[in-house]
C-alpha cells in the first residue's frame, strides 16, 4: 500500500511570503498554520509538567529533549505566522495565551499517571509524522520547510516513546496493565486527532484546493492504522474496538468512531485542562516576563 505521502504529486510552484497572496489563500494558510503553532507552544506545557516525575534518568532526558523540540517547532512556526499575517510577536503572544483555545483535541485531556507521556509519544508523534510527511509539499513555502526539521524531530519523539513502551512491555503484569490502561485511554483521542472526514470537515476541502493540506484526513487516518494496529498489538496489547477489521478487497479499515460531538467541542470551545496550559503561560509573563522584557 501506498502512503498519503507517495499518492501525492509535488505542486509545481509554492507560494511565498513576498508574492502577491490572494486574500482567501492567506486566509486558508493562517488558519491552519496558526492552529499548528498554537499546539506546538501549549502542548508541551504538559510535557514539562511530566518531565520531573520521569521513571528514570533515560526517560527525563528523553521529554527533556522532546519537550524542547516541541517549544522549537511553536517558535519556528510562530515566524511563518508572523511573515503570514504581518501580526508582530506581540500581538501573537496575546493571542496564544489570551485568545480561544484553537490547539488540538489531545492537549485537552489529563495525563493520569506516567505512561502518558510515553503513549502519547508513541502514538499521537506517531500520527503526526504521518501528516507532516506529506505537508512536506504543502503549497506554502516557508510551512513546508519548517516541516523538514519537526518531521525529523517527531520521529525521534516517536522512537523514545516506542522504546518506552517496549520497556515497560518487557516488565511484569503491572507495567503491562498500566500500558493497557494508556492505549484504552488515547485510542479514540488519537483516530480523532486526524480529524472527521473532508466531507464533514468545514476547512478541509479549500486547503486542498488551495495545496495546503495534501492529503485527506481519513486517508491518514487509515494509513495509520495499517502501521499502528500491527505494532500495538506485536506489543502484545490489545485495541479496544472489537469492529475493528481490515476489509482487504476494499483495502480499508472499519473502526468505531470517535464521538466527533466531543471533539467539535473542544475545537470550539475549549476544556478546563486546555485552560489550565494557557493559565500557567499567563502566570508565567505576568511573574517572570519583565525580567528579559526592554524597558
Ligand atoms: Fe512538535
Ligand atoms: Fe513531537
Amino acid at each position: 500500500m501506498t502512503t498519503p505521502a507517495q499518492q501525492h504529486p509535488v505542486p509545481a510552484g509554492q507560494v511565498e511570503p513576498w508574492q502577491d497572496i490572494p486574500d482567501d489563500y492567506r486566509a486558508a494558510a493562517t488558519r491552519m498554520i496558526e492552529f499548528h503553532m498554537m499546539s506546538e507552544i501549549v502542548g508541551p506545557v504538559h510535557e514539562f509538567r511530566w518531565v520531573p516525575r520521569a521513571p528514570s534518568l533515560q526517560a527525563k532526558l528523553m521529554f527533556a529533549a522532546k519537550s524542547q523540540d516541541e517549544v522549537g517547532h511553536g517558535l519556528m512556526l510562530l515566524r511563518v505566522c508572523e511573515d503570514l499575517t504581518g501580526k508582530s510577536r506581540a500581538q501573537y503572544l496575546e493571542q496564544i495565551l489570551d485568545g480561544p483555545p484553537r490547539f488540538m483535541n489531545i492537549f485537552h485531556y489529563p495525563w493520569d499517571e506516567w505512561v502518558d507521556p510515553a503513549i502519547v509519544a508513541w502514538l499521537i508523534d506517531g500520527a503526526e509524522i504521518e501528516r507532516q510527511a506529506t505537508l512536506l509539499r504543502s503549497s506554502y513555502g516557508p510551512y513546508a520547510r519548517a516541516m523538514r526539521k519537526i518531521l525529523k524531530e517527531e520521529g525521534f519523539h516517536h522512537h523514545c516513546g516506542r522504546y518506552l513502551i517496549g520497556r515497560m512491555m518487557a516488565g511484569g503484569p503491572r507495567q503491562r496493565a498500566a500500558v493497557q490502561r494508556g492505549v484504552d485511554r488515547w485510542w479514540l483521542r488519537t483516530l480523532a486527532m486526524f480529524g472527521p472526514r473532508d466531507e464533514n470537515s468545514r476547512h478541509g476541502p479549500a486547503l486542498m484546493a488551495f495545496g495546503l493540506k495534501l492529503a485527506r484526513n481519513e486517508d491518514l487516518r487509515q494509513s495509520w492504522l495499517t502501521k499502528f494496529v500491527p505494532q500495538i498489538r506485536a506489543m502484545g496489547l490489545e485495541i479496544p474496538d472489537d469492529s475493528l477489521a481490515r476489509d482487504e478487497e476494499a483495502g480499508q479499515w472499519a473502526y468505531t468512531e470517535p464521538d466527533w460531538a466531543e471533539f467539535s467541542s473542544l475545537l470550539r470551545g475549549g476544556s478546563p485542562v486546555g485552560a489550565d496550559l494557557q493559565r500557567d503561560l499567563r502566570t508565567a509573563r505576568r511573574v517572570n516576563d519583565w525580567l528579559l522584557a526592554e524597558d
